[in-house]
């Protein structure tokens, strides 16, 4: 049993990471995005949103999913390797992610952005954040934070804390989507282990019940090639924070 100051987060592999998730469009990720796409787009926003990435890791396809809707994306991230690589793929994102915007352009406000890496140059900023500390006044309109509560210590208390954190960045009102691995046992990237709290869609349920409104869950199985052993599927909730 480790919390996260256990991790040596600045040596989290980036390259590797991508490559074994985001290199190629998994069925999971799939039906991740058509589900947080169309909740995005059922929802109205200020034409001066801002939207926020928590633990944006090397996964921009949550940031993509926000391009329309945002004046500005701020991907806050905890480990140092992957702001590098960040600052790097915001500048000019590699053509895997391709995949991803064309199922996000599948619907008209997508389509509409002729140059998804210009919009996401032009908007996108990438800070130093921990979700377990950082503390700010500052309120975003809309907000995603993807396999990271979970993933990021074996410590429930940490879990709690990571929910409730990412839910205060976000006005009253605000539409999130977040995602977990389910009932995962930790995973290993560039050959360096990384913590994980087992969790399913009832721990999800009970730390989120007194956060959002008009929550809606989803679980996704693990597709015929799953990306790692330990863990059972997936978990999407979307609503709005209270
Ligand atoms: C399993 S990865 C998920 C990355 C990405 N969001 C995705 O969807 O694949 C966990 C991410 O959380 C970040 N992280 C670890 N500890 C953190 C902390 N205390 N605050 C914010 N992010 C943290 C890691 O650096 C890593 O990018």
């Amino acid at each position: 049993m480790a919390g996260n100051a256990a991790y040596d987060w600045d040596a989290f592999d980036s390259e590797d990471y991508l490559e074994h998730n985001y290199a190629e469009l998994h069925d999971e990720d799939r039906h991740i995005l058509n589900v947080v796409r169309d909740f995005l787009c059922s929802q109205s926003f200020d034409p001066e949103a801002r939207g926020v990435d928590v633990g944006t890791g090397t996964n921009l396809y949550p940031a993509l999913a926000m391009l329309p809707f945002c004046q500005d994306i701020s991907l806050l991230e905890f480990s140092g390797a992957n702001r590098d690589w960040l600052f790097r793929q915001i500048n000019r994102f590699s053509a895997n992610w391709d995949a991803f915007w064309r199922v996000l352009a599948e619907q008209d406000t997508y389509r509409a952005i002729v140059e998804p890496r210009d919009r996401l140059r032009r908007r996108a900023t990438v800070r130093k954040w921990d979700i377990l500390e950082s503390v700010t006044e500052e309120k975003w309109d809309v907000g995603t934070m993807f396999f990271v509560a979970e993933s990021i210590t074996t410590f429930r208390e940490e879990f709690t804390t990571s929910l409730g954190r990412f839910c205060a960045l976000l006005k009253p009102g605000a539409p999130f989507a977040m995602t977990f691995m389910e009932n995962s046992q930790g995973y290993e990237v560039g050959g360096r282990a990384f913590p994980a709290l087992g969790i399913d869609v009832a721990d999800v349920r009970e730390e989120m019940w007194g956060l959002g409104n008009g929550l809606e869950f989803h679980r996704v199985d693990v597709g015929s090639q799953p990306l790692r052993d330990g863990y059972s599927g997936m978990i999407l909730v979307h609503g709005h924070v209270k």
